[in-house]
């Protein structure tokens, strides 16, 4: 069975082909992140006119990819929530349209959870109960999954989210836009344990807060200036070490109070290389089965918007022509 996924939630446009939830066949992306560089970050307004520009090019590019024409398709899954509000609606606009013409089943997929599938593509046996960590540059999540249609919320950020915070800090560093592959790259070999970093307490133990480690760290540069570029690199490893020892803390916290044994990761922070390896070495010492997506797989994109309306058509869900975009 061939489902089309459509994800529109950010500055990404993606059509993805997937055969019964598993195969990615292909995954198209246009991306107007270069027109969003000056400002530093995501401009709503430029996003979703670049999505409505882009969107049939990219279906059609899907589609050709995947060898496969668009009456081949058995079903249509798009993002409809959380996101800008106008790049929802081009997505769930095109979404509608190809299964009213059709007369194929509508699914609308939440990012976050679709963010989750995005590991099932290259680990087939996933167990469930699971933990699931999603950590982009909107969100950063801790959710309960019982199956595909039963994810339970069970921390957040309360602030800023991971993503945000290493774009914001490779920002004050000097660094490029989006921050987080700079700063990784400029952490490499650096000394991360030259200098203090703490991430805030939070109330509820399985929430997060990345705010005070980023003003901290405008602070030491305000405050003392780094010497030199080894000294720069030193201070973006040693706020990466900060920050991943939290996540994996908070994860391992929320496997054990959970009483599972699995360990999803999901989202574009995930591609963090330091990340994944210290993740992988923490779950081997806690005798946790560890999942996450091949790198490309880990940011925005729709194959996994089509591998999770696979699932849920498989159980039975259908959206009707009056989805809303952004609603929960
Ligand atoms: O999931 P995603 O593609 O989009 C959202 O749904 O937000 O995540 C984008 C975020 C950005 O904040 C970006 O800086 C971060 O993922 N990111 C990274 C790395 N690659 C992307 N953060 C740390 N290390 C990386 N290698
Ligand atoms: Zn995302």
């Amino acid at each position: 069975m061939y489902i089309l996924g459509i994800e529109t939630s950010c500055d990404e446009t993606s059509a993805a082909i997937v055969k019964d939830g598993q195969k990615v066949l292909s995954c198209a992306i246009s991306s107007s992140l270069d027109f969003h560089r000056r400002y530093g970050g995501i401009v709503p307004e430029i996003a979703y006119r670049m999505q409505l520009e882009t969107i049939t090019y990219v279906l059609d590019a899907a589609l050709k990819e995947a060898k496969i024409k668009l009456k081949n398709i058995s079903a249509v899954s798009v993002t409809d929530k959380p996101g800008l509000l106008g790049s929802l609606l081009v997505g769930v606009c095109l979404a509608k349209a190809v299964s009213f013409s059709l007369r194929i089943p509508l699914l609308s997929v939440d990012h976050l959870h679709s963010h989750i599938y995005a590991a099932f593509f290259n680990n087939k046996t996933i167990k469930f109960p699971a933990v699931a960590l999603v950590v982009s540059g909107g969100h950063t999540s801790l959710f309960y999954v019982q199956s595909f249609d039963q994810i339970k919320l069970i921390g957040q950020t309360q602030d800023d989210a991971c993503g945000e915070a290493f774009d914001k800090v490779a920002k004050i560093l000097g660094l490029g836009y989006p921050g987080g592959p700079y700063l990784e790259q400029i952490a490499q070999g650096a000394n991360a344990k030259k200098f203090k970093f703490a991430c805030s307490n939070t109330k509820a133990p399985l929430d997060f807060s990345f705010s005070g480690i980023k003003t901290a760290l405008f602070y030491q540069i305000k405050y003392q200036k780094p010497k030199n570029k080894k000294e720069t690199a030193d201070i973006a490893a040693s706020f990466q070490e900060t920050v991943i020892e939290t996540l994996i803390n908070k994860s391992f916290l929320a496997v054990k109070l959970k009483k599972t044994h699995s360990l999803i990761l999901g989202g574009g922070v995930i591609a963090n290389c330091r990340l994944r390896d210290k993740f992988t070495a923490a779950a081997k010492e806690n005798g946790v089965k560890l999942y996450f997506p091949q790198k490309d797989l880990c940011m925005d994109n729709a194959a996994m918007v089509a591998g999770l309306g696979y699932q849920l058509l498989k159980l039975g869900y259908r959206s009707g022509l009056d989805l809303a975009a952004g609603s929960n």
